[in-house]
């Protein structure tokens, strides 16, 4: 089908000479009611061309629909949807080959996208503009662009989760000091620690996923605000864009940023998790801990001092982790005092959510390399957590086990703790007391006590090997989902087949040139 597109436009080119060549690149869209043209200084600070052309595809993907859905509501003919097809593929060809290489005059992308067309089949390409508005344009293409964004970035954080896995089945046995407060805890294992990220980034993975379901609206067709004069069907438009359904109410769906909110929201969550995770290993890499040891290729130097291995993309992670909770709390401020419907505010949407994607993009796979060559030194852990501190819950728990009260318990072995810390000593150079017996302090052992924590979700080596196991399971599903999702999306997402199917179906059917008359 992309074939024709040479007779297509031959076609369209024949009619733009009819009506006379002009570069449409250079004239802008609302003229008509002014007597100035723009001043260069509102011209400076009201374009938004060069940030939102990221949006080329989704616009020329949105244009195809609209195209085809006043094809089919006789609002053009069926020989004027296959020249505007033709030419909005040539535009995407060149996006995809040499790139564009100026932009004339044009205030935004779509204003871009239509003069281009105009330059090629001259003033049909006016008519492409027929009950739509740039408003209901701009939440198209940006909804568009954030499913796409949305998929990514929850594949960006399965990788990661992977990573984190694999550590935890092969370090379910590792013993490591647990924390709280930051002082010693408990004995846990180094793969249970994995697992506590695991079980956050499958919590982010699933808000990603359940924000794309609500996501799944497409706002075209309803024009400025209003709605769209046209009788045509919404419902298939927005399944020609791979959308579910169409939205709800056209003034909400050209003022709605609610996806946008949600997706910098998810992100930040989950780079708040990342920055939890940076910051841990961060202290275990210290040469005071030396629980870890980044891969050189993951780690940088210092000019000074030659020593020195710094954790840069983790203090990076951490340091965006907080730059991320500027993005969004921004947006929400952008939008929370704005009267109904769209406000020029709205354009200032797109660069925080630009921002955010490249972020992703960068930091996820610097984070999932650094993991997967984190060398893990278990003789330190293991020492380290055989230490009385870690160990002294383990003496009440069984004193609780022979009947006697846990406060109790506690109360005893906290003062023998004590009277240990004055003497130097450990509790077991101290040995047994009146109430704390030998059975008890036999206790002390990092083993039995890991042992011990048997309950689901607990730190035993077993349930840790388990819950590893269980959740590489899960993650092979969510990646055979990804790519299912990612193989539907594709006529969504990507121009290219949305054309290809788009213009499939206008020869089959919708678009046959005795049926389609412009009215
Ligand atoms: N560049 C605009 C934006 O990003 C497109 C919509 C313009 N609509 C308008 N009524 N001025 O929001």
């Amino acid at each position: 089908m992309i074939d024709s597109s040479d007779n297509r436009n031959a076609l369209g080119r024949a009619l733009f000479d009819r009506h006379g060549a002009k570069k449409m690149t250079q004239t802008n869209l609302w003229g008509g009611r002014f007597q100035k043209p723009p001043a260069e200084a509102l011209k400076r600070f009201n374009d938004s061309i060069s940030f939102d052309i990221n949006l080329v595809e989704e616009d020329i993907a949105g244009s195809v629909a609209w195209a085809q859905a006043l094809g089919r509501a006789h609002v053009i003919t069926a020989a004027e949807t296959e020249i505007i097809l033709g030419a909005l593929h040539e535009i995407q060809i060149e996006h995809r080959t040499s790139g564009f290489a100026d932009f004339g005059n044009q205030e935004d992308v779509h204003s871009f996208v239509e003069a281009r067309l105009a330059e090629t089949i001259g003033p049909l390409a006016g008519r492409l503009h027929t009950g739509r508005s740039r408003n209901d344009q701009v939440a198209t293409d940006l909804r568009l662009w954030l499913c796409q964004a949305v998929r990514t970035a929850r594949n960006h954080t399965v990788d990661v989760a992977e990573v984190l896995a694999i550590h935890a089945q092969a370090e379910a046995g590792t013993p490591m000091p647990g924390y709280t407060h930051l002082q010693q805890a408990e004995v846990i294992t180094f793969g249970h620690w994995c697992m506590a990220y695991v079980a956050m980034l499958m919590r982010d993975v699933d808000r990603f996923d359940s924000l794309l379901k609500r996501a799944d609206e497409c706002p075209l067709g309803s024009g400025a605000l209003a709605g769209t004069p046209l009788d045509l069907d919404r419902h298939r438009l927005a399944r020609a864009l791979g959308f579910d359904r169409p939205t709800e109410n056209s003034l909400d769906a050209v003022s709605d940023r609610d996806t946008a909110v949600e997706y910098l929201f998810a992100v930040t969550l989950l780079f708040g998790h990342m920055s939890r995770l940076a910051e841990d290993l961060i202290i275990y890499s210290t040469q005071e801990f030396g629980f870890v040891e980044l891969p050189d290729e993951y780690a940088t130097g210092s000019s000074r001092m030659p020593q020195k291995k710094n954790p840069d993309v983790l203090e990076l992670v951490r340091g965006h982790a907080g730059r991320l909770i500027g993005e969004l709390t921004g947006l929400l401020a952008l939008l929370k005092g704005l009267p109904l419907a769209y406000n020029k505010d709205l354009q200032l949407d797109k660069e925080p959510l630009f921002r955010t994607a490249a972020l992703l993009n960068d930091a996820m796979p610097a984070l999932a390399g650094l993991l997967s060559g984190l060398k893990v030194h278990q003789e330190v852990m293991y020492e380290k957590a055989s230490s009385d501190s870690l160990l002294a819950t383990e003496i009440s728990d069984s004193m609780a086990a022979r009947g006697v009260p846990f406060r109790e318990a506690h109360e005893i072995v906290s003062k023998r703790v004590a009277e240990a810390a004055k003497l130097k000593m450990s509790l077991r150079e101290l040995g047994p007391s009146v109430a704390i017996t030998e059975r008890d302090l036999r206790a002390l052992d990092v083993d039995l006590a890991l042992s011990r924590k048997t309950s689901f979700g607990g730190s035993a080596p077993w349930r840790v090997r388990a819950a590893a196991k269980e959740a590489k399971t899960k993650i092979a599903v969510l990646r055979g989902a990804a790519q299912l999702v990612q193989d539907e999306s594709r006529t969504a997402a990507q121009a290219p087949e949305a054309m290809r199917s788009g213009m499939d179906r206008a020869d089959e059917n919708s678009f046959s040139t005795e049926g389609g008359q412009t009215p």
